[in-house]
């Protein structure tokens, strides 16, 4: 059984004093949940997050990390900057990041081994564009960032991944993936993990659906076999639609 993992993104969203008053808001409403619940936040609203989530069922996350331990990275953030400040999580890999940032399957692979190493769990994204679905391309695309992501990873880590698949078409668009689609991908993505780790490893690793998920739509994909949990980014903000989701 694996245990369900709701993660808000708050993307570039929420200065400290909007990051006290959404997470006050948000503690007692999913204080009971049954999911794992997970919040990532810009660097800077971090160490708010996590003092006032101590001793509740919530975790903080980071939207990226760096691979480097320390050095001439201006702009940067080591995986050990975070850890030291009670940071569990870190997303890695969002195709935002893909698409305006630069990264590629190789730099989301060596902040992959970074964070795994410096005891961070990832939430590692992969997902295809509209034009890659368009040309029937999508399991190709999900199955050659899986295994470029976890390149050289070891089975021991796999408790410490997360994968979410967001189609990039649904992120932000109010388009979702129908949950027999999801779920279709999702389980080509546990293929892969199997063959990257081991069958009985992909049995354990948590996939995240993430693309427009909202109070709406959640309980019809969390119901699918495949669907894991979910990686919330618009309705992440207001902590009365976070906790629907959280609570599908
Ligand atoms: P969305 O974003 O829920 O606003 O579509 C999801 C994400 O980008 O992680």
């Amino acid at each position: 059984m694996r245990r369900p993992i709701i993660a808000g993104n708050w993307k570039m969203n929420k200065n400290i004093a909007e990051t006290k008053a959404l997470v006050s808001e948000l503690i007692p409403l999913v204080k009971d949940a049954e999911a794992e619940v997970v919040i990532c936040t810009p660097y800077t609203d971090l160490y708010t997050a996590v003092e006032l989530t101590k001793g509740t069922n919530i975790s903080v996350g980071a939207e990226n990390v760096h691979w480097a331990e320390s050095g001439a990275f201006t702009g940067e953030i080591s995986a050990s900057m975070l850890t030291e400040i009670g940071v569990k999580y870190v997303i890695i890999g969002h195709s935002e990041r893909r698409q305006y940032f630069g990264e590629t399957d190789e730099t989301v692979n060596k902040r992959v081994i970074a964070a795994l190493n410096a005891g961070l769990k990832v939430i590692v994204c992969v997902g295809e564009t509209l034009e890659e679905k368009e040309a029937g391309k999508t399991e190709d695309v999900v199955t050659t960032q899986t295994i470029a992501a976890f390149k050289d990873v070891s089975s021991d880590k796999i408790d410490d991944i997360v994968v979410a698949y967001e189609p990039v078409w649904a992120i932000g668009t109010g388009r979702t993936a129908t949950a027999d689609d999801a779920n279709a991908t999702i389980k080509v993505i546990r293929d892969t993990l199997a063959k990257v780790f081991c069958p009985a490893c992909s049995e354990k690793i948590r996939i995240q659906y993430g693309g427009s998920m909202n109070p709406k739509n959640a309980h019809d994909l969390m119901a699918q076999p495949e669907i894991d949990g979910g990686l919330i980014g618009g309705a992440s903000l207001k902590a009365v639609d976070f906790s629907m989701v959280v609570k599908y």
